[in-house]
Order: structure tokens, then C-alpha cells, then sequence
């Protein structure tokens, strides 16, 4: 079985339509780990769009399971990082004017600097992952870096239409996850699964755990977000 970590940025998306305090991402949380959620997690931007500064100061102190805090490999939040210490950092890129995370890092071609980001936080005892495109060259070079965990990047399965394309990008999954474990990495997945997408990846096996935000928010708000958690976590009992 697979864990699902919780992604609750869009909570924290609603609470900033308003400017005002409601809903909170830390009450979601909590009410996502007492349905079985095994992490929670969340992405700091740097524009601060949706979840902020006060969130991560909190929900590292509420969180029974386990933070992975996405962020970009800016010293800003390196510094943030090293003095809340998550358990994870997954480390993404990030564009302002993007409307989610676009794609994985380029590990090829920024080996440096993460190579560098990654000893810094694992050096503060911070596991790290890196969100990464399924291809094995990036796979090849995310080991390099000494990171703990890749997190792979499933945003063109769930875009894929039609079934020859998304047996194609779940091919590339399937070898992406087989490689990684084969060099030692764990290996997580994410981006754009939903209820329907997931099962054909969890069916591969081999992922650990599924970060999962938009479409359990988006079931939390038409039948709450205790069902829409327990829904996900009893697809991921078949992985
Ligand atoms: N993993 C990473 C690295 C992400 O950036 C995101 C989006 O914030 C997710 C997983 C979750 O994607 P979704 O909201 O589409 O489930």
C-alpha cells in the first residue's frame, strides 16, 4: 500500500481569494491525517500566492505524520527550510508566472546547484527529494546529487489523451520507477492525479508515496474533505 501525502496549497488558494483566515490549511491537515493521510504537504512560493510563512510555522508544530514542504533551491528558502526542518524537502522549479508547477527540475543541467542545496539540507537532517520528469538521464543525475528520494513528475500522464499516449507516459513511469529503485532512490509521484488517473499507477507499484492536492480539494468541496481523503487512501491500498 501506498501513503498518500496530502498536498493542501488550494485550501490556503480560497483563504487568499479573500485576504481573510478561512479556511485554514492547518484545521485541513489535521482533518486530512485523521482519515488516514501519511504526510501533509506544502508548496511555500516565493510569491507567497497561497500558503504562508504562518502555515509552515504551525503545521510543523500540529503535524502528526510527516511535512514535506515543496520549495525552490533559493538560499531564501533554504534558510526557511534549515530552521523549520520538515522531514522532506522536495525541491521544484518555479516560475512566477506559472499556474502550477510546469515540469521537473533540470538536473543535468543545474547538477551544481543542487547538488549543493541537497548536501546543505541533508546536512541539517532534512531527507530530499527531487520532483523530476520521468526520463532516466534525469534519473541518472538526480542519483548524483546524493539525494534521498525522487519524486516523479506525472503531470504529462494525466494531460496524455487517449490511450495509446497514456500507456506511452505510463511506460515511461514504469522504467522511471524501476531505475530509481534499481540505483537506490526511493521513489515518490505526483501532479495532476486524480481518482480515475492514479489506478493505472498504482497498478506499476514501486511508488512509496503520491502527492496528491487539486482533485481531493476539489472532491472536498462538493462531499468534505474527510471522504474525499478516505476515497484516496482506499484506491491507494491496490498499489
Ligand atoms: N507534487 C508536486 C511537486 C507539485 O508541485 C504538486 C502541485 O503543487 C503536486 C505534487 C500536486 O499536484 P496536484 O495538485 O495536481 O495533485
Amino acid at each position: 500500500m501506498a501513503k498518500l501525502g496530502l498536498n493542501v496549497d488550494h485550501i490556503a488558494t480560497v483563504r487568499q481569494a479573500r485576504g481573510g483566515m478561512e479556511p485554514d490549511p492547518v484545521t485541513a491537515a489535521a482533518i486530512g491525517e485523521l482519515a488516514g493521510a501519511e504526510g501533509i504537504t506544502i508548496h511555500l512560493r516565493e510569491d507567497r500566492r497561497h500558503i504562508q510563512d504562518r502555515d509552515l510555522e504551525i503545521l510543523r508544530h500540529t503535524i502528526k505524520t510527516k511535512l514535506n514542504l515543496e520549495m525552490a533551491a533559493t538560499q531564501e528558502m533554504v534558510r526557511i527550510a534549515l530552521e523549520v526542518k520538515p522531514e522532506q524537502v522536495t525541491l521544484v522549479p518555479e516560475k512566477r508566472q506559472e499556474l502550477t508547477t510546469e515540469g521537473g527540475l533540470d538536473v543535468i543541467v543545474n547538477a551544481k546547484h543542487i547538488s549543493d542545496t541537497v548536501k546543505r539540507l541533508r546536512d541539517g537532517g532534512i531527507s530530499v527529494s527531487l520532483f523530476i520528469d520521468p526520463h532516466q538521464e534525469q534519473i541518472k543525475a538526480a542519483h548524483k546529487t546524493g539525494a534521498d528520494y525522487i519524486e516523479i513528475h506525472t503531470g504529462k500522464y494525466a494531460d496524455a489523451i487517449g490511450w495509446a499516449a497514456q500507456s506511452h507516459e505510463l511506460d515511461n513511469i514504469d522504467t522511471a520507477i524501476k531505475l530509481a529503485r534499481k540505483v537506490g532512490l526511493g521513489v515518490n509521484a505526483g501532479h495532476g492525479l486524480n481518482y480515475t488517473n492514479i489506478k493505472a499507477v498504482t497498478a506499476l507499484g514501486g511508488v512509496e508515496e503520491f502527492n496528491i492536492g487539486h482533485s481531493i480539494i476539489a472532491r472536498a468541496t462538493l462531499v468534505g474533505l474527510d471522504r474525499a481523503v478516505r476515497d484516496m487512501v482506499e484506491l491507494l491500498k491496490y498499489a
